[in-house]
C-alpha cells in the first residue's frame, strides 16, 4: 500500500495553490489592454505575495521578480508563511507582461514549487539558454551540440524529416544567427515575441505543432519550465546566459559557470514538484479570464511532476 504521509501528498494541497495564481491573474486583469506593463506587473506581484502568505506554507523564493525587474516583492531569498510544507518557489506573477499590456493572447500567472533544498540557486541570473524537447526525444538531444546536429537527432527521435521540424524561438536579435542556422539546416521556426513558458509547453505537449524550444529567455521561466517538463515526460536543459556585462560579472561572482548546461533534475532535484498557472489572456495552456453577467471565470492548470497528473480547474467568482 502506498503511504500518503508528506504534505505534498495531501489531497487538498495542490488545489489550495490555485488561489495564488488566481489572485495574481485577477489583479493583472484590471490592466489588460491598457499599455501599462509595470502597473499590471506590480498589481500581480502584490496579489501573488498576499495570496502566498494566506495559504498554509513556509516558502523561500528561490527565483522571482526581483532580479530581472527590480520588483520590491517576491525577490530571491524572501521568506513567506510559517506553515507547512517547507518549500522553495519560482514565481512569475505575469508570464507575458507585454501581451497582457497589449491586450493580446498568451499571458498567465505562474509559479512552481518543490521541497526545501531541492531548487538550484541561480543567484543573480536573469537569463538562461534553454533546450526543451518532448518525451520521444528525451535522452537523444545534447544541448552542447551544434544546431544542425540537434535537428538531425530530433528528426530521428521524432521520426519526422528535418523539413517538417518546427522550433519555437523567441524573436530576439540574440537569436538571429541561430534562426539562420535552423533555416539553413532545412527546419522551420515558430517565432514569437513573448512567452517561452507557453513555447516550452507547446514543445512538450502533442498537438501544438512545435517540436522543440531553443534559445535564451528568463531564468525564472527556466526553473518553472524544468518542473513542468518533468510532469509532461519531456526534457529541459538550461545554461545561465548573461545578456549584459553587469549580469555576467554578478553571475561569475556568484560562482555560476555560464558554459555549463544543467539538466532539469540538476535545476530541481526533487520530483515532488508542482506547476500552477492561471490564464490572464488565453494561450496554449490556459484559457483567459472572462467576465460574464457579473461572474469572473478563471482557468487554472496544475501539473504534478511526480505523477504527471494534470488538473484543470475552473473557478467562478462574483465580480467585485
Ligand atoms: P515577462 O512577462 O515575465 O517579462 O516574460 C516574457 C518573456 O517573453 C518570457 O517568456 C521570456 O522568458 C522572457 O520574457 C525573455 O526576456 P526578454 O524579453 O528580456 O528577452
Amino acid at each position: 500500500m502506498t503511504s500518503r504521509t508528506g504534505p505534498f501528498d495531501r489531497a487538498d494541497f495542490p488545489f489550495a495553490l490555485r488561489l495564488v495564481t488566481e489572485a495574481a491573474a485577477i489583479a493583472a486583469y484590471d490592466w489588460v489592454g491598457r499599455s501599462k506593463k509595470e502597473e499590471g506587473d506590480g498589481a500581480a506581484v502584490e496579489a501573488m505575495r498576499k495570496a502566498l502568505n494566506e495559504i498554509n506554507i513556509n516558502a523561500v523564493v528561490m527565483i522571482g521578480e526581483g532580479e530581472k525587474d527590480n520588483a520590491p516583492l517576491l525577490y530571491r531569498g524572501e521568506r513567506i508563511g510559517t506553515g507547512e510544507p517547507e518549500i522553495e518557489i519560482a514565481v512569475d506573477p505575469i508570464e507575458g507582461t507585454t501581451n497582457m499590456a497589449n491586450g493580446v493572447d498568451n499571458s498567465m500567472a505562474v509559479f512552481a514549487l518543490s521541497p526545501r533544498g531541492s531548487m538550484f540557486d541561480l543567484g543573480p541570473s536573469f537569463y538562461m539558454d534553454k533546450l526543451v524537447v518532448p518525451a520521444a526525444a528525451k535522452g537523444k538531444v545534447d544541448p552542447t551540440w551544434p544546431v544542425k546536429k540537434k535537428l538531425e537527432a530530433l528528426s530521428a527521435a521524432l521520426n519526422k524529416p528535418i523539413s517538417e521540424l518546427r522550433i519555437f524561438v523567441l524573436n530576439r536579435k540574440r537569436h538571429h544567427a541561430m534562426i539562420k542556422e535552423i533555416h539553413e539546416a532545412g527546419a522551420r521556426t515558430v517565432l514569437q515575441e513573448n512567452g517561452d513558458v507557453a513555447g516550452a509547453f507547446m514543445a512538450l505537449q502533442k498537438g501544438h505543432n512545435v517540436d522543440a524550444l531553443f534559445g535564451t529567455g528568463g531564468s525564472p521561466e527556466g526553473v518553472i519550465t524544468a518542473i513542468f517538463a518533468k510532469a509532461l515526460g519531456g526534457e529541459f536543459f538550461g545554461r545561465v546566459d548573461p545578456q549584459s556585462d553587469e549580469e555576467a560579472a554578478k553571475v561569475k561572482e556568484f560562482g555560476l559557470d555560464s558554459t555549463k548546461w544543467l539538466s532539469g533534475s540538476e535545476l530541481v532535484k526533487s520530483d515532488d514538484a508542482i506547476f500552477v498557472a492561471t490564464g490572464i489572456n488565453s494561450g496554449p495552456l490556459c484559457r483567459g479570464i472572462t467576465i460574464d453577467r457579473g461572474e469572473v471565470r478563471l482557468h487554472t492548470v496544475i501539473l504534478m511532476a511526480k505523477t504527471g497528473a494534470r488538473y484543470d480547474l475552473v473557478s467562478r467568482i462574483p465580480k467585485r
